[in-house]
């Protein structure tokens, strides 16, 4: 197993819309979603997708940490995941603003439009099929990383960039508004 390097904004591979990939449990996929997990749980985050580390091809991993219980109701902890092939469908033509941040944008978070309600399905390394209707984080986690395989990054996605900000300064500033209060 091996930390991938992870591509940032900026890097074309980002931009680029993913090929399918051929064959979900070829060695060298099995050896790069174990790699892909790796490198998301050291750096910490929730969701990692393969353009992310310079692979374009449509296939993400993510996980809903147990913390996040305390943020959405709706919220089950999900461990590892790995997504291949994926479909997504929106359920609701609402939109909520979820807080997002990306690996491949170190430091900072916005809020981003999200659909509430999601379906979606794929495959794992086994080819068993993984198909979950979800909300909550979980759903915004799904919707962030399938973008990625269109090529698409979450400040496309946003309508008001005074809900963009770097992480530490958002602290401060709820921190600051809770004391305030
Ligand atoms: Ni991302």
């Amino acid at each position: 197993m091996a930390i991938l390097k992870i591509a940032r904004m900026g890097h074309p591979v980002l931009l680029q819309k993913c090929e399918p990939v051929p064959d979900p449990g070829a060695p060298e996929i099995r050896r790069l979603v174990a790699d892909m997990v790796e490198t998301m749980e050291d750096a910490y985050g929730a969701g990692l997708a393969a353009p992310q580390v310079h692979v374009p091809l449509r296939l993400f991993v993510f996980r809903v940490a147990e913390a996040r219980g305390n943020e959405d109701a709706d919220d089950t902890p999900v461990g590892n995941t790995v997504v291949i092939n994926p479909e997504i469908e929106f359920l609701s033509q609402e939109r909520v603003l979820r807080w997002e941040g990306c690996l491949s944008i170190p430091g900072l978070r916005a809020a981003v439009p999200r659909a509430p309600r999601i379906r979606y399905r794929g495959v794992d390394c086994d080819g068993r099929p993984v198909a979950r209707e979800v909300t909550g984080f979980h759903a915004g986690v799904v919707q962030h990383e399938y973008d990625h395989l269109d090529g698409i990054l979450y400040p496309m996605r946003m309508r008001d960039f005074s809900l963009f900000g770097f992480t530490e300064e958002l602290a401060r500033a709820a921190a600051a508004q809770q004391e305030g209060r």
